[in-house]
Order: structure tokens, then sequence, then C-alpha cells
């Protein structure tokens, strides 16, 4: 039998906390499960650093990666199987891509990426072209699958629908996260009622749309994306962490920049300091790695490295004021001043994060390039854009709400108390 129809002789399931099970049939997605490169993100946080604030948050990318093939084959499966305008021989093709969609995530990859000035979807298409198990698990489906796999991903495929499936205003992606990440965080928003909107999905020649009368259930998505994004993914505290850790990470990279002599040679970084990381070199990177070597630098000579690895793994954050970049730019100028004075160097100890500068959103119709609005289906076949005909969606949508905040270790400032310059500090950022 031809690998790509190959089915497992007893179907394999997973227990999940979110979709209760997830079922496996078929033999290549069971092989791709069992390669390294798949099992690695069992080593990533799906949430990197919320942990810190939701104590919770502890699940993986590799939960997270299952859930979405489970969604996607529930949509191909149950809802989609029988239509004419879904071409069977895209089911194994949406299974693997969705399942792969996260591969190229690295460790804390908000940060991680930030700092190195990488992205995750150039690495994931790189492990799924190189010469590795996932790369030989697509090949052995076809000679141009492992290709067509990456071009979902990419969202560059030709069959758009299969692409809405894993990326577009209501994906598989983004329904299992919002979910998963409510279920761990424990908050009570983000639920939903997908079953609903999985009956109520249609697929068309270039997107999946939803039955007008499912409406009420894609607004209730759209509000618990709404929810999350501003109770969880944009929670200040853990805007604080990740501050700190990409902190740490310059100052490690600034640190070997400067011939600096670690008691310990943080090997698994050289290539990432001198910007040249292979895809093998990338594979051995995960979060394990990372806090291993903030353990070992909080005994570090350079007190910088030291201070921030201590503050990250013993979860001593900083602290926050609200700011206005168009408006207190002089105050800050100050405030850098008084930093160096009062010898803290504001270069790591003075912060201004902006949400914008986050990976998520709720729903802006047609701005977000690459991203399809939701559309919904009316009794007479047409399509109309969900934001016209809710009220609800149309008072949430659209609207961009940027926050910044200035982010500073208040220890020291209570420690530094006496000190002019600590003074005026304190003044200015009325602690
Ligand atoms: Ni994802």
């Amino acid at each position: 039998m031809e690998y790509s129809a190959e089915k497992l002789h007893e179907e394999k399931v997973f227990k999940d906390p979110v979709h209760r099970y997830v079922h496996v049939r078929d033999r290549a997605i069971w092989d791709l499960i069992g390669t390294k490169e798949f099992q690695r993100l069992r080593r990533i946080k799906q949430l990197g650093t919320t942990y810190l604030t939701f104590h919770g948050a502890e699940h993986s990318r590799f939960n997270h990666s299952l859930g979405v093939y489970e969604i996607v084959r529930r949509i191909v499966d149950n809802v989609f199987a029988g239509r004419p305008e879904w071409h069977e021989e895209e089911r194994l093709l949406s299974l693997c891509a969705a399942l792969l969609h996260d591969l190229g995530h690295g460790p804390f990859s908000h940060s991680f990426e930030k700092v190195f000035d990488l992205d995750h979807e150039s690495f994931t298409r790189m492990i799924i072209l190189g010469d590795t198990e996932v790369n030989a698990v697509l090949t052995r489906v076809a000679e141009d699958f492992p290709k067509k796999v990456a071009e979902v991903i990419a969202k560059t495929y030709s069959d758009k629908l299969v692409v809405s499936l894993i990326s577009s205003q209501i994906d598989a992606d983004r329904m299992d996260y919002l979910q998963r990440d409510a279920f761990f965080t424990g908050v009570s928003y983000g639920h939903f009622d997908m079953e609903r909107i999985l009956r109520v999905m249609r697929p068309t020649d270039d997107q999946v749309v939803f039955k007008h009368s499912g409406m009420h259930a894609v607004e209730d998505y759209i509000m618990s994306r709404y929810q999350m994004y501003w109770q969880v993914y944009f929670h200040p505290v853990t805007r604080s962490s990740e501050v700190i850790l990409t902190k740490i990470l310059h100052r490690a990279k600034y640190l070997y920049e400067q011939n600096y002599s670690f008691k310990h040679k943080p090997h698994h970084f050289y290539s990432l300091f001198e910007e040249n990381v292979t895809v093998e070199d990338y594979l051995k990177l995960d979060e394990a790695v990372f806090l291993y070597y903030f353990q070992i630098w909080q005994e570090e000579e350079d007190s910088i490295l030291k201070d921030l690895s201590c503050r990250f793994l013993n979860r001593n954050l900083f602290k926050y004021v609200e700011f206005d970049p168009a408006k207190e730019y002089k105050k800050l100028a100050r405030l850098s001043v008084l930093f160096e004075k009062a010898g803290i160097d504001p270069e790591y100890y003075l912060v201004v994060d902006s949400s914008s500068d986050l990976p998520y959103d709720f729903y802006r119709p047609g701005e977000e390039e690459e991203r399809l609005p939701i559309h919904l289906l009316s009794k007479n076949g047409e399509l109309r854009e969900l934001s016209r005909e809710s009220d609800i969606v149309d008072a949430i949508s659209g609207k961009r709400r940027t926050d910044h905040k200035l982010y500073f270790p208040a220890d020291f400032i209570e420690k530094g108390r006496g000190d002019s310059a600590i003074t005026e500090i304190a003044a200015l950022l009325e602690l």
C-alpha cells in the first residue's frame, strides 16, 4: 500500500485535557510525532515566561501542535468530507501542516527571536526541507510533499482553502491555543463553543466560511480572543519577565563580543552570538538548555548577567509604571542620566516595553495582511464580513490599543534611598 494511504492497525489516542482525545489513524502522522524534531516541542513552552504570572501555564508546544492537528482532523473528516468544494487529496497535507506549523519555535521564542533577529517561520521551513527526520517521513509520502507542507505553513500554497484551515482569523491554530491557554492559566475567559463553530464551517474554493446561523458562536470566539489578549497575553507581569529574559540574552551576547571569559563556556549560544545558526545548532536549543545557563550565570563575575539571571530564576521581577513615550520622553532621558549616576546601567534596568510588539491581536478585518477576515454565509449564498453583521465584533475590531510601560528594578531604588540621584528617581517614578 502507498505510504500516504497507510493506516495504523489500531487507532492511537492521546488523552488531551482540552479536546479529550487526539485520534491518530494515519501512519505518516504517527511517524511524524515520533521524530526527534517534533519531540523537541515538548521542551518548549507554549506561553514562554507566562508561567511566572499564571503558574499553571506550563503546557508545551507539543500539546498545542497535537491539538491543532486534532481540530483540523475533525474538520476534514467530520465536516468537509464528501463536500464537492473539498479535495480529499489535500487531507493528509492539511493534517501534516497542522501538526508541524510550530515546528521551528525556539526556546522562549518571543524574546529569543527579538534578541537574535531570527524568525521561527523560517526555521519551520528549514526543518521541513532540511536533512531531518521530519523531512524523511514527508518525503516517503511523495518527493514534493515536504515542499507542499512548507508552502501551506508559509501561506503560499495554491489551494487557499487548505491555507485558511491553518492560518486565517479563525483557524485551527487559534482555536486550539485560546482554549488551551485558558485551560492551563485557569482564567475564565477564552472558552467558546468550538463544536458549534466546527458544525457551521463550510468549505469554499478559497476559504473556510461560516453559516450565518453560527454567528453568535463566532462572536463568542472573537470575544474570547479579546479577553485573552488583555488578561493573559499582554499581562504586565509576563512582560516584565520577558524584559528580563531579553536583557539576559543581550548581556550574554555583549559579553561574548567583548571576549569576556565565562566561567563555563556557553557553547550552545556561540552560533547565535555569531549570527550563523544552522538548523542543526537550532535543534539543540530548548528551554532546558536556556535555564541551565541561567542557573550557571547566577555565579558569573559579571554583576549584570549574574543579577538578571538570579532575578529570572527566582522571579524577582521588575516593577512598572504606565508610560507615554510621546509625552514623557524628557522624563525618560532624565531618568536615564540619574540611573547612570546611581550606578544602575539604564541599558539593562530601565526598559520601555510596548504591547504592540507582541504577536497577538483580536480582530482587525482587512488590516492584518495575509490573514483573511471572517466571512458569514447567508441563506442566499452571499458572503458578508463578520464585523458588518455583528455589532459586538464591530465594537471591538480595528481598534489598536497600544500600551507602553516603563520597567525598572524597584528593589535597587529601595536599597539606594538616601542617595540624591535615587531620591530624584523615586520622585519621578512616584515611588
Ligand atoms: Ni500555533
